[in-house]
């Protein structure tokens, strides 16, 4: 046996025992005639105790040994005289009478320890060496056990799991494709599925009633903390089931995931439609785990000569503002912070009116001359401000606004820790629209993805005003990240290439597109719908991660990079041309 034992394993009932460690060496402390080596591997530390009095000739070598050596080692597990209480093997030692070095190391670039003083960029590159610390180890573990209890779940639910292919053909989730030249039809390309969405709904048409599949999905865009080009979904698909149904089901899952892995009871999970959440929290995935709603003015608003509010109100815009509760002290520099945080590119907001409830009972605003006390007062109790708190307003189109203010919301409780980080809010947003107006070009593009059913109560608006129609989508948010997102999905052929047509696509377009889906909606496709989670997005927030990136074992940098393969690379010219790609612009 190579070992008997782990080094997690060991304790004081195991007294007397003669065992077989093997592992890495954490760190070596010589004491007087007494040397111990921190012997670590995935289950856990090990002290090892070396006696120069009993064996100097074996403690001489113990004492040569460096961080990071792979050793095997055996002896008999003895009670410590000084007892470790923060491991778990801090009672017992081996006394070592024999141990080989199965591989020396170089000294590590950074230190193996959760507090290490290697940067991320280091610690990329040697990404084999950061998995040794406890930390990102421990992710990993936690990370497997989460995907065994959503497997655990959804076998037990009869969902069958089904492999689908890497190499198909474009599945649109509005992304960029990444592509793979094909060698035998030259000049073609396979595209990498940005989901398996179309792959799962031919399953439902050949039959198979429920699926999933923990899947890798490929997506070329721009890159956030919360995305990767390949990250992992928990994909889903069932047959015969309403959205009701589709619900239901995987709440009980997050239920049962969270039971599993943070013995936390998540209890009913609430809903808010896509409007209400846009109204008050500006934003399709609010975190609800502090209040301060968007309070809407324009039905409260008394007659004034502030051109501001009086525009925005003629030209259909929004006045709203948020109650940033116990911030009326904020100095003039920190309100400027404030201005400013909602005047950058992609917020876009001239400005932020500001009234100020001072603790001592007076109310200050930067619209004092526009507005009387009374009418203040009157402003704050819309808000239900008290003493001591100050009110945000913006005054623009209603999508800056909202945006902005939903930003702001954010933001100011980072700021002043209004967050409880002990708290969940996990919530589905229903009641998507289906089409949205992509901002830059102005045609009609899809929300969630092409193949959403949309309300049958909102048909009538699908020709006249189609912006007016919603889906049959939800997304499920958690801690303000959207987490999961489906749809019941159309499955009607004429339905299908009418909202195709919507999308500005031609007939040749869908044919050479999706021809092979519409041409299997001729031969009995069953009613069905879905959804797919995020696997990292929830690990991360699981483990209380910071990105991404800290629960995926080897990730990309935010540029796209694999520091410790180095990739992407250039290749030789001969592979190209075997390709048929013969020049690449440099
Ligand atoms: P969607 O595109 O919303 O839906 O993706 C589902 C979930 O996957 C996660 N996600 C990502 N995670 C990391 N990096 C990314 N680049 C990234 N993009 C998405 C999010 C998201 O909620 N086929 C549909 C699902 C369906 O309709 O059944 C789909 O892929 O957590």
């Amino acid at each position: 046996m190579f070992r008997t034992n782990t080094c997690g394993e060991l304790r004081i009932e195991h007294i007397s025992n003669q065992v077989t460690l093997a592992g890495w060496v954490q760190r070596v402390r010589k004491l007087g005639a007494l040397t111990f080596v921190d012997l670590r591997d995935r289950f856990g530390i090990t002290q090892l105790a070396f006696n120069t009095e009993s064996n100097p000739e074996l403690t001489e070598r113990a004492n040569k040994l460096s961080r990071e050596f792979v050793i095997q080692a055996k002896g008999n597990v003895a009670e410590r005289s000084s007892k470790n209480t923060n491991i778990p093997t801090g009672e017992i030692e081996i006394l070592v009478d024999e141990f080989s070095i199965l591989n020396e190391a170089e000294l590590p670039p950074f230190m193996i320890e959760n507090d290490t003083d290697g940067s991320e960029e280091l610690r990329l590159k040697y990404r084999y060496l950061d998995i040794r610390r406890p930390k990102l180890k421990d992710i990993l573990l936690t990370r497997a056990r989460i995907v065994k209890s959503v497997r655990a779940y959804l076998d037990a639910k009869d969902f069958c799991e089904i492999e689908t292919p890497t190499f198909i053909k474009s599945t649109p989730e509005g992304a960029r494709d990444f592509l793979v030249p094909s060698r035998l039809v030259q000049g073609s390309f396979y595209a990498l599925p940005q989901s398996p969405q179309i792959l799962k709904q031919l399953l439902m048409v050949a039959g198979m009633d429920k699926y999933y599949q923990v899947v890798k999905c490929f997506r070329d865009e721009d890159f956030r903390g919360d995305r990767q080009p390949e990250f992992t979904q928990i994909d889903c698909e069932m047959s015969f089931v309403h959205q009701e149904d589709i619900l239901n089901n995987f709440e009980g899952m997050i239920q049962h995931v969270f039971k599993q892995n943070l013995n936390y009871e998540l209890g009913e999970i609430p809903r808010l439609t896509y409007h209400t959440a846009m109204k008050l929290y500006g934003s399709d995935k609010p975190d609800l785990r502090f209040d301060c709603k968007i309070v809407e003015l324009n039905d409260l608003l008394p007659a004034s000569e502030f051109g501001v509010f009086n525009n925005t109100i003629s030209s259909g815009g929004l006045v709203a503002g948020i109650n940033a509760k116990g911030c009326a002290a904020f100095s003039r520099k920190q309100l400027d912070e404030l201005t400013e945080f909602v005047k950058v590119a992609h917020r876009g907001l001239g400005g932020l009116v500001n009234i100020r409830f001072n603790e001592d009972g007076s109310v200050k605003s930067s619209i004092d001359k526009f507005f009387t006390e009374a009418q203040l007062r009157e402003f704050g109790n819309a808000f239900g401000a008290e003493k001591g708190d100050l009110i945000l307003i913006a005054a623009d189109k209603i999508s800056k606004v909202r945006k902005s203010l939903g930003d702001l919301r954010l933001h100011l409780a980072k700021q002043n820790n209004w967050i409880d980080e002990s708290k969940w809010s996990v919530l589905w947003i229903v009641d998507f629209p289906l089409f949205e107006l992509d901002e830059e070009t102005g045609e009609t593009i899809f929300v969630h993805h092409p193949f959403c059913s949309p309300n049958p109560e909102d048909m009538q608006y699908f020709d006249s005003e189609p912006l007016k129609v919603r889906a049959q989508q939800y997304d499920m948010v958690m801690n303000g990240n959207e987490i999961c997102s489906g749809s019941i999905r159309i499955t009607n052929r004429d339905l299908q290439k009418r909202v195709f047509q919507k999308l500005g696509m031609s007939e040749a377009e869908q044919q050479s597109r999706f021809g092979f889906m519409l041409d299997a909606y001729k031969y009995g496709a069953p009613p069905h719908g879905g959804c797919a989670f995020g696997l990292d997005r929830m690990v991360m927030l699981m483990t209380g991660g910071e990105t991404i990136r800290d629960v995926i074992a080897f990730p990309k940098t935010s540029g796209g990079r694999d520091l410790m393969m180095d990739a992407p690379t250039t290749v030789d010219e001969k592979q190209l041309k075997e390709l048929g790609i013969s020049t690449i612009s440099k």
